[in-house]
């Protein structure tokens, strides 16, 4: 097992990385959550079935009494409807302030429980235990929390760090290839933005056999940069913002495809290729960067080039949260392993696009 710790003074946690947690979780929740008798455990219809009983053995063997809430699979879950739902549940079983929320599942189900345990009595401990490749190198790391709105995801939230990760390798077995691709874009991200050594690393094992015979590396890796970027910049008003290469573009895809034919992992992997030309044509990123991100992208089966309508990409670039009137901060390579913000008239950017 490898373990990293996000030091965040007394909001600070442990993550865990290894083959076979789920079976140890009952005493990593016992050592956060002394106190806690019981444990309110949010998990989705995929999930449940593969992993709940096995993860609930361990947590009544340590003790605490639990109660499960499987929510249906997918981003509609997301929802206001689901989080009132949970708080009602929650105080059905009834869970106290000294008591804690578990997730179980993808980042759906982190996101929710989370913003749920955020926000029930105005705050219990929360464990994270993310099942897919994207929750465990991205969203089950750095305390953001959320629900999506008509208006847009992600729109009421809260910053609400769990008392502890624990990512049991094991789970990924069972993500279909897709899931483990959209992960894959995140994780060839993290190579982009901050370590040109992990990007030669994820070219040179071109599949995911070859990427899972290095799993415990791989997320170690991943889990170390989002650790030291959500340490320098918790609350997201700076180098956070560097975790959002690909995502302004990749926002415009997701549009153009309704939220339905590109998932978010091949949305941004297309985002992060354009941006690579992007930022040739303003002549700040190499030339030869944008085929090596392709072809890293490619291998696992992800798009490099969405077709978009310029009311999309107009809407995304409107809309992004890194926007400042009519500026945007771009975020660009300036080489491979080093991501800028680049800051551009809104107009320019469309122009270029
Ligand atoms: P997801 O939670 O919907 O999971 C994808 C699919 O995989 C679902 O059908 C799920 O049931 C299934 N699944 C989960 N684990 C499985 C397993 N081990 N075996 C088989 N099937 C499994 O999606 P996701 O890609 O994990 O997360 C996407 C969500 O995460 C979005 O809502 C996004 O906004 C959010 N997100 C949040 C952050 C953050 O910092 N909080 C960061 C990135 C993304
Ligand atoms: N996933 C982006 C962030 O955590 O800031």
């Amino acid at each position: 097992m490898k373990t990293l710790t996000v030091a965040l003074e007394r909001r600070s946690y442990e993550i865990h990385i290894g083959s076979g947690l789920l079976a140890g979780a009952g005493a990593a929740v016992r050592a956060v959550c002394p106190r806690a008798g019981r444990l309110f455990l949010v998990t989705d219809s995929h999930v449940a079935p593969l992993y709940a009983r096995k993860l609930e053995e361990s947590l009544t063997g340590a003790g605490f009494e639990v109660a499960r809430h499987v929510i249906p699979a997918g981003e509609s879950s997301k929802c206001a409807g689901q989080l009132s739902e949970l708080w009602e549940q929650m105080m059905d079983v009834p869970l106290t302030r000294t008591d804690a929320v578990i997730a179980l599942g993808g980042g759906v189900v982190g996101d929710l429980a989370g913003f749920a345990a955020a926000t029930v009595l105005r705050g219990v401990d929360f464990i994270q235990i993310p099942t897919t490749l994207l929750a465990q190198v991205d969203s089950s790391v750095g305390g953001k929390v959320a629900v999506d709105l008509k208006a847009g995801k992600n729109l009421a939230g809260a910053f609400w760090q769990p008392k502890l990760v624990l990512m049991d390798t094991d789970t990924l077995a069972t993500l279909p290839d897709s899931t483990f691709a959209d992960g894959m874009a995140e994780v060839i991200k993290y190579g982009c933005i901050r370590d040109r050594e992990f990007f030669d690393f994820l070219r040179a094992r071109p599949s995911r056999a070859e990427i899972m015979a290095e799993i415990e590396p791989v997320l170690y890796t991943c889990c170390d940069i989002k650790r030291q970027v959500v340490e320098s910049d918790e609350r997201d008003t700076g180098e956070r913002m560097l975790l959002n290469f690909g995502h302004t573009l990749g926002h415009a895809y997701e549009l153009a495809g309704h939220y339905e034919t590109w998932t978010h992992g091949q949305a941004v992997a297309a985002g992060m290729a354009a941006a690579c030309r992007v930022g040739v044509t303003l002549g700040i990123t190499p030339p030869e960067v944008p085929g090596q991100v392709e072809e890293a992208l490619a291998a696992l089966g992800l798009p490099t080039a969405i077709p978009c309508a310029r009311d999309n990409y107009a809407a995304a670039v409107g809309r992004d949260k890194k926007g400042e009137g009519e500026d945007i901060s771009l975020i660009l390579l300036a080489e491979l392993g080093r991501a800028i913000p680049h800051k551009m008239p809104k107009a320019a950017l469309l122009e270029l696009l």
